[in-house]
C-alpha cells in the first residue's frame, strides 16, 4: 500500500481528504498542533513539527512516503520550503495545492510585509487584524491605534491597546459587518490569503473601509494547482502503477 503525507492546517486540505477516494492508499495527514483544537481529519493524522528539513526527510523515509501533498496556508512558508528541500533530495513526487489569491477590491492597499501594512496605518486608526497570532511585533509597537486582533485560539498577555477575538470561521458578510459596525472599525488589516472565506473583504468594501493587505510571498514548488479536483488528478497520476 502507497503512502501519501498530506500537509494539512487549512479548508482545502480537510477538503481534499474529505474528498480522496483512493483505494489501496494510506492517507497521513500532518498537522502543525498549533491549534488547540482543530477539526477531525477522516484519515490517519499526526501532530507537531517534523524537526525541520531532515526531520521531514527522515519521516519520509520512515514511513515509505511516495507523495506529498502541501496544502498548507499560502503564508506557511517555512513548512512549504521545507517540503520542497525535503522532497527534492529524496526525489519524492511534491504537489503544492494553494487556493487562489483574492483580486483587489474597494479600497486596497497592497504591501509587502505585515511591517509595512501597519506603517501605513494613521493614528488613531481602529483596525480589525487578521494577521495570525505569530507575527505581532508591528502591532505591538502601535500603541497608538486599536487593533481588534481575530484568532482562533484565545490570546493572552497582549498590550492593552490589542484587544483579542477569539473565532473560528467561516464568517458570513452580515457578522462581519455587523462587528466591523459595532466596534467602530475603520481599517481592515488582512493578508491575500485567499478563497472562499472573504466575507471581511466585502463587509470592508460594503462600509468603504481602506483594505491594508499583505500580498502573499510565490509559491516556490515545481508542481501548484488550485483546486482539490486538480491534486486528486495529479495524485492518481503519480500513484498509477
Ligand atoms: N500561517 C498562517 O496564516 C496559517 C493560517 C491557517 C492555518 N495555518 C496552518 O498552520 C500550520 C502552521 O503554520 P505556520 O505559519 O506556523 O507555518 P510555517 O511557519 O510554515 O511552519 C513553522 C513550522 O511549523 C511546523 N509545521 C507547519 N505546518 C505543519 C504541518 N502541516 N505539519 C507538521 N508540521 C508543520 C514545521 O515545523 P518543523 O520545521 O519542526 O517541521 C514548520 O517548520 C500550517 O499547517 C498552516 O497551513 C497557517
Amino acid at each position: 500500500m502507497k503512502t501519501v503525507l498530506l500537509l494539512a492546517g487549512t479548508a482545502e486540505a480537510r477538503e481534499f481528504a474529505n474528498a480522496y477516494k483512493g483505494q489501496r492508499t494510506r492517507l497521513v495527514a500532518s498537522l502543525a498542533g498549533v491549534t488547540t483544537k482543530p477539526l477531525a481529519y477522516p484519515c490517519e493524522t499526526r501532530n507537531g513539527g517534523f524537526g525541520g528539513v531532515e526531520g521531514l526527510r527522515d519521516y519520509l523515509v520512515r514511513e515509505g512516503i511516495a507523495a506529498v501533498i502541501d496544502a498548507t496556508h499560502p503564508f506557511a512558508t517555512g513548512m512549504s520550503r521545507n517540503a520542497i528541500y525535503a522532497c527534492d533530495t529524496l526525489g519524492t513526487s511534491l504537489l503544492a495545492l494553494v487556493r487562489p489569491a483574492w483580486e483587489p477590491v474597494g479600497n486596497w492597499h497592497g504591501f509587502g510585509s505585515l511591517d509595512e501594512a501597519v506603517s501605513a496605518l494613521p493614528p488613531g486608526a481602529r483596525v480589525l487584524a487578521t494577521t495570525g497570532r505569530k507575527h505581532i511585533d508591528p502591532l505591538t509597537a502601535r500603541s497608538d491605534l486599536t487593533v481588534f486582533l481575530r484568532s482562533v485560539d484565545q490570546l493572552d498577555d497582549l498590550p492593552a491597546h490589542i484587544v483579542p477575538i477569539a473565532a473560528r470561521g467561516p464568517f458570513t458578510m452580515n457578522a462581519e459587518t455587523a462587528l466591523m459596525r459595532q466596534q467602530r472599525i475603520t481599517h481592515l488589516l488582512t493578508r491575500n490569503a485567499g478563497g472562499e472565506s472573504r466575507a471581511r473583504l466585502d463587509a470592508a468594501v460594503v462600509l468603504g473601509l481602506p483594505i491594508h493587505i499583505i500580498e502573499r510571498p510565490p509559491h516556490l514548488a515545481a508542481t501548484v494547482v488550485h483546486s482539490v479536483a486538480d491534486a486528486h488528478q495529479w495524485l492518481d497520476y503519480v500513484l498509477r502503477d
